[in-house]
């Protein structure tokens, strides 16, 4: 059971929806801008519109399957965390584009909104302050899941999800290696700028 809804789910975070969106305007996110296929890339290269709809889609390959699994099939968090995880690994791994995907922050948040919704929204909350002061996506997805550890911690959720939460945590900042780079040297593009 629970290894048929880790493949669901990974199937589910695995659809390139950034990479698709990119593909119909005859762009290769990959070789350009960040190169990563996520909504803050689209929105670099493509424009607003686009970017939006990436987010959504992005959000809704976490937030479905572990909505779905948790209405219809199990309340087990660790159940439901591994296949979180599966999700947004599915995202950052995904076999569509030879496994190598994107950085799995939409997805992230997508799962956290299902599977611990108050963490997800101030997880969301703390990225949209973020961003707006600095004006940098990946610094956003940097400060609002090192903070998630401790939302889990002060919401008093069961240890099981303070475990999830770490592991979302060490997945994303694993993916943000060459933003944390760049952010250290002081030439992580802010939105609005090219790379
Ligand atoms: O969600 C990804 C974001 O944190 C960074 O994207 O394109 O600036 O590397 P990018």
């Amino acid at each position: 059971m629970s290894a048929l809804l880790c493949i669901i789910a990974f199937l589910f975070g695995s659809i390139p929806w950034g990479y698709l969106i990119g593909k119909a305007k005859g762009i290769d996110l990959r070789k350009t801008g960040s190169g990563n296929i996520g909504a803050t890339n689209v929105m670099r290269v493509i424009g607003k519109k686009q970017a939006l709809i990436t987010l959504l889609l992005d959000i809704s390959k976490g937030f479905i399957p572990v909505l779905i699994f948790k209405i219809a099939i199990t309340s087990d968090p660790v159940l439901l965390g591994m296949a979180g995880i599966s999700a947004v690994l599915g995202h950052c791994f995904t076999p569509f584009l030879k496994f190598k995907g994107g950085k799995g922050v939409a997805t992230s948040i997508g799962v956290l909104l299902a599977y611990m919704p108050l963490a997800g929204f101030i997880t969301v909350f703390i990225w949209i302050i973020t961003v707006k002061i600095s004006k940098i996506s990946s610094l956003g997805a940097l400060v609002c899941f090192a903070l998630l550890p401790l939302n889990v911690i002060i919401i008093n959720y069961p240890k099981e999800f303070l475990i999830f939460a770490w592991l979302f945590t060490i997945l994303i900042y694993s993916r943000h290696i060459s933003n944390i780079k760049r952010l250290i040297k002081g030439t992580e593009p802010r939105i609005g700028e090219n790379k």
